[in-house]
C-alpha cells in the first residue's frame, strides 16, 4: 500500500490522516481475538484500570504472534516509510484498550514530548500508525486531535505521574485552549479496520468510556532507524532498544495467521 502524494500533503498539513477500513473485517476479528488473549495474561507488560480491566499491553508484539505480524504489516510499514523518508524501527507498541465503562482518560500530550524527554530521541522523526480494532465512535472514547497543532514543535508540558497509566508529559488547559483556537478539536472515527496515522508532536488525548462497548486500538510508534533514541531509562518494553529496521512481511500475513488458527481449532 501507497500514500497518494495527495495524502502526504494532508497528513503534513493537519498532522494526521484517517484512512477508513484499510483492514479486513476478517483480519480486525484476528486481531480482536488476540487483544483478548494479551488482556487475560497476567504479565509486567499489561497494564490495567483500577477496577482491574487491561487498559494498554505494551511490546504485545514481543509475546503474540498476531501482534508480532501487525508490527510487520506492509499497510502499516510502507506508509510510515513514505512519511519518514527511509526505514524504520519500532520504538514503542501499545494495544489500548478503553473497556467499556471503565476506561478512562488519557490526557492531552504530545507523544514526542515523552519520546525526547524521557528518551532522548532527537528528532520528531517518529510517528504513530494505528489500526482499529474495535468500531471507534463517539460514544465509546475515541481519541481526540487537535488538527495542525504539530506545527509548533514541542510545547511546554509538566511531568503526569498520577492520572495516567505511566508518567507522560501532559500540557496545560490554557496551551491546549489555545492550540485548539487555531486548530480546533476533532474525533476521527470509523469501523474497524481503519487506520489512524498521527505525527508524533499532535496534540492529543482520549475521554474515558463509559460506554458498554470497548474500544481497543493498537498503536505502533515507529521511528527513523537514525533517529533512535540515546538514552535508556525507561524499561525496555515501553521504549524499545532493538533498532533494527523493519522488514516488512507479505500483506496476506494476517489472513494466513487466521486461517491457521482455524485449522487448528477444527
Ligand atoms: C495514547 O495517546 O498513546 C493513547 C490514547 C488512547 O489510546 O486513547
Ligand atoms: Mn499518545
Amino acid at each position: 500500500m501507497e500514500l497518494s502524494k495527495e495524502q502526504i500533503k494532508q497528513f503534513h498539513e493537519e498532522g494526521y490522516l484517517f484512512l477508513p477500513e484499510v483492514f479486513t473485517p476478517e483480519e480486525a476479528k484476528l486481531l480482536k481475538q488476540e487483544s483478548e488473549n494479551v488482556y487475560s495474561m497476567n504479565r509486567k507488560e499489561v497494564w490495567r484500570e483500577k477496577t482491574g480491566v487491561a487498559r494498554t499491553a505494551f511490546a504485545a508484539h514481543t509475546y503474540n504472534e498476531g501482534f508480532k505480524r501487525l508490527g510487520a504489516h506492509p499497510r502499516l510499514v510502507n506508509p510510515v516509510k513514505q512519511i519518514l523518508e527511509g526505514d524504520v524501527y519500532m520504538h514503542q507498541f501499545k494495544v489500548n484498550a478503553k473497556a467499556a465503562f471503565d476506561g478512562d482518560v488519557w490526557q492531552w500530550h504530545q507523544d514526542f514530548g515523552t519520546w525526547n524527554r524521557d528518551d532522548q530521541m532527537p528528532e520528531p522523526r517518529a510517528m504513530n500508525i494505528s489500526v482499529f480494532v474495535d468500531d471507534v465512535t463517539a460514544a465509546n472514547g475515541p481519541l481526540l486531535f487537535i488538527p495542525k497543532s504539530h506545527k509548533f514543535g514541542v510545547v511546554e508540558a509538566g511531568h503526569d505521574l498520577e492520572t495516567t497509566s505511566y508518567p507522560l508529559w501532559t500540557l496545560d488547559r490554557a496551551k491546549v485552549k489555545e492550540l485548539a483556537e487555531n486548530g480546533g478539536c476533532v474525533a476521527p472515527t470509523g469501523p474497524a479496520g481503519s487506520m489512524l496515522l498521527f505525527s508524533s508532536l499532535l496534540v492529543h488525548a482520549s475521554p474515558p468510556n463509559i460506554s458498554p462497548f470497548g474500544r481497543t486500538i493498537v498503536y505502533l510508534s515507529l521511528c527513523h532507524i537514525e533517529n533512535h533514541i540515546r538514552a535508556f531509562k525507561r524499561d525496555e518494553w515501553i521504549a524499545h532498544r532493538n533498532f533494527d529496521p523493519i522488514i516488512p512481511m507479505d500483506d496476506n500475513c494476517l489472513t494466513e495467521l487466521a486461517i491457521k488458527n482455524q485449522t487448528a481449532a477444527e
